[in-house]
């Protein structure tokens, strides 16, 4: 996957660089990069926000910089690039939405930053719009964070063991249920027990209460539950 982030704050992702899994995906081929806003920008001493038009707080990230950092990244061939805005009031963000935008071939996160981003960028620049929960963050840096580490451990070669991707939290091997409850060593700790069924061997009755314990799980979590 190419993955393209635009941020004012290009450094902040050094750290999201260097996790294990992006790695791997980097050693797999993906293409990371990180833009500043502040390179391609057509205004002057570095400009990229202004007051908004009505008045009231805050600035507002200008459309003409948005286009210039996307002019400069892809000239005209912008067409069949999912070019993704974060913002708080976009689609909620998913494990659906993040099988989705794992198989794109090309990604592009825009964070906005300010008190946001002139609507223009959404209604013309953009394929879609996410926010990844329902409170306000001061800029989209970390929700893009969020959605590119939940996009990248789905790629081939991401993790470790093939198998781990597989049967996880809200994964169609467990019909969107939230994984199972895991155990390791030592069998009891203080007065801390782990279930029988673990210890016995016996991997079909493994297997079972695994679905059962997820399903559990899912319908406690399930909306008015
Ligand atoms: Cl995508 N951006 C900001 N600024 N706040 C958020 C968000 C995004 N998603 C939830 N809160």
């Amino acid at each position: 996957m190419k993955l393209d982030v635009f941020t004012l704050f290009p450094e902040w992702f050094e750290w999201f660089e260097s996790q294990r899994h992006v790695r791997n995906c980097v050693a797999e081929g993906s293409e990371l990069r990180f833009l500043n806003y502040r390179e391609t920008t057509p205004l002057s001493a570095g400009q990229v926000d202004d007051s908004p038009y009505g008045g009231g707080a805050g600035m507002v990230m200008r459309v003409d910089v948005v286009d210039a950092a996307l002019q400069a990244a892809y000239g005209d061939s912008r067409a069949g690039r999912r070019i993704v805005l974060l913002t708080p009031s976009g689609r909620m963000f998913d494990e659906e939405l993040a099988v989705e935008l794992a198989a794109e071939p090309q990604l592009t996160l825009l964070c906005g930053r300010y008190e946001g981003v002139d609507e223009r960028v959404r209604d013309h620049l953009v394929t879609d719009a996410v926010s990844i929960g329902r409170y306000v963050l001061a800029g989209g840096e970390l929700a893009a964070m969020v959605v590119a580490d939940a996009v990248l451990r789905k790629l081939p070669g991401a993790l470790g063991h093939a198998q781990s991707a597989h049967e996880e939290s809200f994964s169609a091997a467990l019909d969107g249920d939230p994984e199972y409850p895991h155990y390791t060593r030592p069998p009891l700790y203080k007065r801390w027990g782990v279930p029988d069924v673990l210890l016995s061997g016996d991997h079909a009755l493994v297997d079972e209460w695994r679905r059962e314990r997820s399903r559990e799980r899912g319908a406690r979590q399930e909306p008015g539950a």
